[in-house]
This record gives structure tokens, sequence and C-alpha cells, in this order.
């Protein structure tokens, strides 16, 4: 059996915010983001929502994969920041795209979901429950940012990418002896450290208690603690998913990581010893989107023909939670 990415679509909203436009409402400078971020500017929703950026993300991934909505087993969608609690995202998008077949819920492990999703999804697949599925990353945290508090603000974009992923009887094995597929996912969390990243919903209230209010509905962030999280955790995951796969770095063509930070990224490349080259990075147009980086990104170098079939990538991500994780797959 054989299961694999056959389609991938992405959707940003049209407002660019520039780091000089941030400028005129905190006290930041284009130099400092892009020094210590890597981020020039952002997408942010003039009124584009979590739903409408996963649909229309949905309907080029399988416009892609040459899919009709109603052939759609299951839809995904991976998003700490939807507009509705009840319904969930994925049953929105199920509506929006007509994929009247699926079964659909929300999946939430923040900058990691939609690596979260994918292996979700996999498992489904690998035991036959579904032949195909929708996976998809979705966000407008531009919603929840405190757009006085610079240490945040600078960092967040929206927007959202999907991937279709369909099961086939058959092995595919390419020329170079590589077999299509995911050959090996790692997933971990630590609750301990959950409140260095946070955002809270509302508050306990109820009929019964006196009345209460949330103290801060933004996105807090430590953003020091966040950086030496990812940086020890991304690479010692990264090995441990290629240790179990009995692969080495060299055998890998793309490390396609959540773009939260260029440094970050660099920093993880040089404890892998793997040719920064080798890192995708789209993180400068459109910051960091949380659960809809890596389907972006994958979109963005996908048809743009930069990753080809038989091509090795690794996917990880962390964030919020806090979570993380990595997957081995043969594209
Ligand atoms: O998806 C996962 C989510 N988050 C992350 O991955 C974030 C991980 N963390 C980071 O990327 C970095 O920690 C940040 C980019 C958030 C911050 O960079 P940093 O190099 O860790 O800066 P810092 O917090 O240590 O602050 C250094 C200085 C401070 O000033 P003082 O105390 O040295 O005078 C800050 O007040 O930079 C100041 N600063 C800023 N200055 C200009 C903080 N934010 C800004 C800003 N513009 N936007």
């Amino acid at each position: 059996m054989t299961i694999r990415i056959t389609g991938t679509g992405s959707a940003l909203p049209e407002k660019r915010v520039t780091n000089f436009d941030l400028e005129k409402l905190v006290e930041t400078s284009d130099e400092w983001i892009q020094k210590r971020t890597g981020i020039a500017e952002r997408r942010i929703s003039d009124g584009e929502t979590v739903s409408s950026l996963a649909a229309r993300a949905c309907k080029n991934a399988l416009e892609m994969a040459g899919k009709a909505a109603e052939e759609v087993d299951l839809i995904l969608v991976a998003t700490c920041s939807p507009e509705l609690l009840l319904p969930c995202c994925a049953c929105q998008v199920q509506d929006m795209i007509g994929a009247s077949g699926a079964a659909a819920f929300d999946l939430n492990a923040a900058c990691s979901g939609f690596l979260f999703a994918l292996n979700t999804a996999n498992v489904y697949l690998q035991t036959g429950i579904y032949k195909n599925a929708l996976i998809v990353g979705s966000e407008v945290l531009s919603k929840l940012v405190d757009w006085k508090d610079r240490g945040t603000c600078i960092l967040f974009g929206d927007g959202a990418g999907a991937a279709f992923l369909e099961a086939s009887a058959e092995d595919v094995v390419y020329d170079n002896g590589r077999r299509a597929g995911i050959e090996c996912m790692i997933q971990g969390s630590d609750g301990t450290k959950g409140m260095v990243l946070s955002c809270a919903e509302r508050a306990v209230n109820n009929a019964f208690i006196p009345e209460s209010h949330t103290e801060n509905p933004y996105i807090y962030m430590d953003g020091q603690e966040v950086y030496k999280f990812a940086t020890k955790q991304v690479p010692v995951c990264i090995q441990q998913a290629l240790d179990k796969a009995g692969l080495t770095v060299d055998d890998v063509d793309w490390f396609m990581l959540h773009q939260a930070n260029v440094r970050i990224i660099e920093s993880v490349a040089k404890r892998l010893k793997a040719d920064l080259a080798r890192f995708p990075m789209n993180i400068h147009q459109v910051g960091n989107m949380s659960s809809a980086t890596i389907p972006v990104l994958l979109d963005e170098w996908n048809r743009s023909g930069k990753i080809k079939r038989g091509d090795r990538l690794v996917l990880s991500g962390f964030g919020a939670g806090l979570t993380y994780g990595a997957s081995v797959m043969v594209w």
C-alpha cells in the first residue's frame, strides 16, 4: 500500500502588512524584525476567515489531485483560531466545498497542527478506515494578536494550506529505489511548559457563580523560552525520526520546518550538520502562520516544481502546547 500526498493547495489574504507598517503601530524597526526573525512582511485578513481560507486551499489541493469534493472521505482541519467553537471548522469546510461524503473534525496542536493532522490521517488510511483525507492548516492569528505587543505582533500572519492524502493498493517505487509514502513519524508534547505560549478563551462563567472575566484574551508568549525549546527539541525529534526509519541526514533532500524564525531554522540546520540550502523558507513574505506554515510552504515548493517525485522530505513542527513532531516521507 502507498499513502502519499497527491495534491497541495494554499490560500493567503490579499492584504500585505510590511515591517514598515508595523513601525507605525509599535516601537520597532524593519531592521530589528528582519535581523531577529527574517520576516519582511506578512498577509493579514481584511475579512477572510479560517474556514474561507481553508476552503480555498482545499479546492486548490483537490484540483491538483484531480478529485471531486464528493470523493473526499475525511477532512481534518488543524487550527487554533477558528471563528466558531461550534460547528468545527472542518464541518464548515465540508459545507463550503461540497464534500458531502466526508467525516470532518478539527484538531488543535497549534503550530504542530498540520503535522499532527497528517499523522492522524495517515493512521486512518493505513488501517483502511478511509481511502483519502484532506488535511488542512488554517489560521487567522491577527484577531488573537495584541497589536500593542511588539514581542508578538511582528511575528504572525494569516493563511491556509492543504494537502490531499491518498492510499493506493500498489507500492510505488521510484527509479532511485525509494518507495513512495510516509516512512516514519514522531510526535511529542510537554504540557508542563504550556503557559510559555498561550491564549485564553472565555473564563468559566455560568448562572451559578459570580461573573468572571478573562484577563488577557490575546496571545502571550515568552519568546526566549519558545526559542530555546525549538532549537533544542526540533533537531532531536528529527534525528529520532531518521533513526527510527534507519536513515541519516544525508538521505534527506528537503527539511520543511515550521516557519517561526529564520534563526531557529539556521540553528536546527547547524545542529543536524545539514546544508541550510536544503531548508526551504518563505517566512520572509508570510511570517509565522502557525499550523498553516508547513502546508503553504509545501504547496509553494510543489507548484514551482522544486520538489520532485522520489525526493525524501522531513516535515517538522513545534509550537504551543508545547507540541513538536517530525514526519519522514518520500514524495
Ligand atoms: O510558532 C512558535 C511560536 N513562536 C516562536 O517560535 C518564537 C520564538 N522566539 C523568537 O522567535 C524570539 O524570541 C523573538 C523574535 C520573539 C524575540 O527575539 P529575541 O532575540 O529573543 O529578543 P528578546 O526577547 O531577547 O529581546 C531583545 C530586545 C529587548 O530589549 P532589551 O531588553 O534588550 O532592551 C526587547 O525589548 O529586543 C527588544 N524587542 C524589540 N525591539 C524592537 C523585543 N521585540 C522587539 C521588536 N522591535 N519587535
